[in-house]
């Protein structure tokens, strides 16, 4: 059962339950070395409310793909310990649309994320990336709370 899923996409936003996420995912790897996974990180253009507060809207993309590529970093090293095919992959734009295509793209079998996410509105049972993405890929979704 576990080789129907033999392309795992886990989408990562560093927020707790996308960390567990992507703990589940490498568990699932673990039971089967043929299983590959790509942990996939959107960066999103900042907002231009940000850059009223004086910094340059190229400072704040830079800041935040050094943030990203620390964090990065962190998941290549937890992603070598493993017998499998792994690798982290960061893209730039709309994370629910940029998930979905990456999903198509790469011919996965297998999106693995959170239910929410880094924002703050937890009475709402799913985020809208979740929302975006259980509705839209053309594989199954695994939404970890
Ligand atoms: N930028 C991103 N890149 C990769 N995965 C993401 C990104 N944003 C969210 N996700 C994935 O989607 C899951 C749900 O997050 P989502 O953004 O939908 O909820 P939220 O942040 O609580 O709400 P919202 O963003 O709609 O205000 C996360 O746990 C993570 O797995
Ligand atoms: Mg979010």
């Amino acid at each position: 059962m576990l080789t129907d899923y033999s392309r795992i996409v886990v989408a990562y936003d560093h927020s707790e339950l996308s960390k567990k996420a992507l703990k589940m995912a490498i568990n699932l790897a673990k039971q089967d070395k043929h299983i590959e996974l790509l942990v996939l990180m959107v960066i999103q253009p900042a907002r231009p409310i940000v850059y009223s507060y004086g910094y340059t809207f190229e400072a704040i993309q830079d800041s935040q793909r050094e943030e990203v590529n620390a964090i990065r970093k962190e998941i290549e090293e937890e992603l070598q310990q493993l017998a499998n095919k792994a690798r982290s992959v960061v893209v730039e734009g709309n994370p629910g649309v940029m998930i979905v295509e990456y999903v198509k793209q790469n011919d996965a079998d297998l999106v693995v994320m959170g239910s929410r996410g880094l924002s703050g509105l937890k009475e709402l049972f799913l985020g809208s990336v979740s929302h975006y993405v259980a509705q839209k890929a053309p594989c199954p979704v695994f939404i970890v709370k």
